[in-house]
């Protein structure tokens, strides 16, 4: 069989994206070294880094790159410089943005699961979080992030607009429920039926879509009540299926009560492209330091090769990470008593996979 060669798009973007992307290149090259494939990487620009050097924070140049690629690997968007400006015209996340809805990324994936030397630095009680192992798909290219929006009346009013069709509910929820047939077989739809449109048309569609899966148990969920949920019985969740700003929302509260934002990978998925990112921003008060946790990025490049069904090579590094934590090799936010560098857990982290 000839051997596999994967393109991969590397966009670092702002504040510790570089640092930590840098460990998640060096744990892939190993990989593929190690189980007989090849990477090639290319960097693009995006986000604030990008508007610095081209005044755009998606140039024309990232988006060839990634269409020409067989999958994107992100760092993080973001800097505060532009967060408390409401009259910035450009921001960095735009090009987060604009890269999801040109690739088609519909379908955001992200598993939230604990590490029992996490256990402590989580916010909820050992025995809330030991059993939590669920996965967020979360709508991304359609809603209230991407209606029309505007201002009106001399400026005073200004709206944001939420559409959802059958089929964006559909290409999602069909995603969701095949995930489940490989879990416990449980999908939680979380909406906001009893107020809003949108979220009564996705009740509507995802409860008829359901009847061709009958091994699939389906629950409806109020998102103010699964907010409340996620704190006070997490392991109640396998599969939760939402749209996109709830879904921004509850997935960074469920991040928290992992212990660690730094840990948690995600995937954005369409058709024909996918985007592998951690979760966490771009932190920028601790970019240049060598603190940042590089395990979300590392376990993202896993989930980019599990799409390349290379199984073998994205355990190894997911018992890499595992190996790093049992051992205590962690960055500051997971232990502050005994810690180490991004670079060091990074070095750790190749030195195990090539063992
Ligand atoms: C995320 C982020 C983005 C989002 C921002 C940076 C636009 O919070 O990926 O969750 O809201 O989707
Ligand atoms: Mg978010």
């Amino acid at each position: 069989m000839n051997k596999m060669k994967l393109n991969i798009a590397v966009l670092p973007g702002d504040g510790i994206g570089p640092e930590v992307m840098e460990q998640a290149i060096k744990t892939l090259t190993a990989t593929a070294a190690k189980f007989n494939f090849s990477i090639h990487f290319e960097e693009g620009l995006i986000g604030a880094a990008a508007i610095d050097q081209t005044g755009n924070p998606l140039p024309d140049e990232t988006i060839q790159l990634c269409q020409n690629s067989d999958a994107v690997l992100l760092g993080a968007v973001g800097h505060p410089k532009f967060d408390n400006d409401p009259n910035a015209k450009v921001r960095p996340e735009q090009g987060l943005l604009k890269i999801r809805k040109t690739l088609g990324l519909f379908a955001n994936i992200r598993p939230v699961m604990t590490y029992p030397i996490l256990y402590g630095t989580s916010p909820l009680k050992e025995h809330l979080i030991k059993d939590v192992d669920f996965v967020v798909y979360r709508e991304l290219t359609g809603g209230i992030y991407f209606g029309e929006k505007g201002r009106k009346n001399n400026d005073t009013v200004a709206y944001d607009n939420c559409n959802y069709s059958v089929e964006e509910i559909q290409r999602i929820a069909k995603l969701a429920f095949e995930a489940a047939q490989h879990r416990r077989k449980k999908v939680t739809l979380v909406d906001k039926a009893n107020v809003l449109e949108t979220s009564r048309l996705w009740r509507d569609t995802v409860k008829k879509f359901a009847a061709s899966y009958p091994d699939i148990t389906l629950d409806f969920m109020f998102v103010d009540n699964a907010a409340m949920k996620i704190i006070q019985n997490p392991s109640y969740f396998d599969v939760v299926l939402t749209e996109n700003m709830f879904g921004d929302i509850l997935t960074d509260e469920a991040s928290v009560i992992t212990g660690s934002i730094g840990m948690l990978p995600s995937a954005s998925v369409g058709a024909d492209k996918a985007l592998f990112e951690p979760i966490h921003g771009s932190y920028p008060e601790g970019a240049g330091k060598n603190i940042a946790n590089p395990f979300g990025t590392i376990l993202s490049g896993a989930m980019m090769l599990e799409s390349f069904e290379l199984f073998e090579a994205a355990n190894s590094i997911k018992n890499a990470v595992q190996a790093a934590m049992d051992d205590g090799k962690v960055t500051i936010d997971i232990n502050p008593d005994n810690y180490f560098g991004t670079n060091q857990v990074g070095e750790y982290i190749v030195n195990k996979i090539k063992q």
